[in-house]
C-alpha cells in the first residue's frame, strides 16, 4: 500500500450509539469507512454525516451473526472500497433477566452477535489484513465483562470477547496486526435509553443516578470510546497489543 491510498476500516453496529460515533472519527482520521449494521438503510444517516465531512463511507447491511450475510458483506466493501484493514466489532444487543428467568433464545442472540459475530467478521476480514502485512482490530468489551445482575449472557459474551482479543494478539501479531478491547463504562446511547425504560425510570434520572457512582462525576457519551477506539486503529499503535481498556470514568478491576 501506497503512503497515500486510504486504509478501509469496518465499523460494525455503526447506524447509531458507540458505532456510529466511531464511524464518523475513523473517517475524519481519513479511513475509508464501511459502515455495517442490520439494516442498510438505517446506515444513511452515518454515512451522510461521513459524506457530508468530506469523507468517504459505504452502507453495508449484514447480520454479523450470520456466516453467510458476513461473507457477502466482506466480498462487498473490498469491491467497493477496498480490501479493509481496520476492524472494530461493536455490533451489540442486551437481553437482560436473572438467570432463572433468562431463556435459551436470550442467551443464544447475545452470544451469537457479540461472540459468533466478532468471530465471524474477524475470520472474514483477516485475511486481508495478513495480505497487507497491516491490520487493527478492535473488541466491544464492556464493564459488565467483570459481572452484573441481570446480564449472565452479556458478561459472560463481553469477557469472552477479552480472551478472543488476546488469542488474536498472539496468534496475527506476526502478520503486523493488533488487537485490542475498549471496554466501556455506562455510555449514554439507544441501549442505556432502553435499560431505563426496562426499569421504569427516565433517561435523564437514570444517567444520573450512574453520575453519582462515576469519579468523574458524568456518564460517558459515544465520543469517548470512538477515542479510544482512534488510538488502538493508529498506525502508530502497533507496539500495543492484546490490552483490555476500560473506558470508565475511573479505574474497575
Ligand atoms: N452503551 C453502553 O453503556 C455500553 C457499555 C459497554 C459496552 N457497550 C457495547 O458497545 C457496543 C455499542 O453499544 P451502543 O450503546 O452504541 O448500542 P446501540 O444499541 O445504540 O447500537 C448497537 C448497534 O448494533 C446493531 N446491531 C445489533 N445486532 C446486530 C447484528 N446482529 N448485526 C449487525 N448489527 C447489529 C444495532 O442495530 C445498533 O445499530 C455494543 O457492543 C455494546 O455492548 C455499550
Amino acid at each position: 500500500m501506497s503512503t497515500t491510498e486510504q486504509r478501509v476500516a469496518v465499523v460494525t453496529g455503526a447506524a447509531r450509539g458507540i458505532g456510529a460515533a466511531t464511524a464518523v472519527r475513523l473517517a475524519a482520521e481519513g479511513r475509508a469507512v464501511a459502515v455495517v449494521d442490520l439494516d442498510e438503510a438505517a446506515c444513511k444517516d452515518t454515512v451522510e454525516k461521513i459524506t457530508a465531512a468530506g469523507g468517504k463511507a459505504l452502507a453495508v447491511g449484514a447480520d454479523v451473526s450470520d456466516e453467510a450475510q458476513v461473507e457477502a458483506a466482506v466480498a462487498r466493501i473490498v469491491e467497493e472500497l477496498g480490501a479493509p484493514t481496520i476492524l472494530v466489532n461493536n455490533a451489540g444487543v442486551l437481553r437482560d433477566n436473572l438467570l432463572f428467568k433468562m431463556s435459551v433464545a436470550d442467551w443464544d442472540t447475545v452470544l451469537g452477535v457479540h461472540l459468533r459475530g466478532s468471530f465471524l467478521m474477524t475470520k472474514a476480514v483477516q485475511k486481508h489484513m495478513v495480505d497487507a502485512g497491516f491490520g487493527r482490530v478492535v473488541n466491544l468489551s464492556s464493564s459488565s465483562a467483570l459481572g452484573n445482575r441481570g446480564q449472565a449472557n452479556y458478561s459472560a459474551a463481553k469477557a469472552g470477547l477479552q480472551g478472543f482479543t488476546k488469542t488474536l494478539a498472539i496468534e496475527l501479531g506476526k502478520f503486523g496486526i493488533t488487537a485490542n478491547a475498549v471496554a466501556p463504562g455506562f455510555i449514554a446511547t439507544d441501549m442505556t435509553a432502553a435499560t431505563a425504560a426496562r426499569v421504569g425510570m427516565g433517561f435523564e434520572e437514570f444517567k444520573a443516578a450512574a453520575a453519582t457512582q462515576i469519579p468523574v462525576a458524568r456518564v460517558g457519551e459515544p465520543d469517548d470510546i470512538a477515542n479510544a477506539i482512534a488510538f488502538f486503529t493508529n498506525e502508530a499503535a502497533g507496539f500495543v497489543s492484546g490490552q483490555v481498556l476500560y473506558v470508565a470514568g475511573g479505574p474497575l478491576d
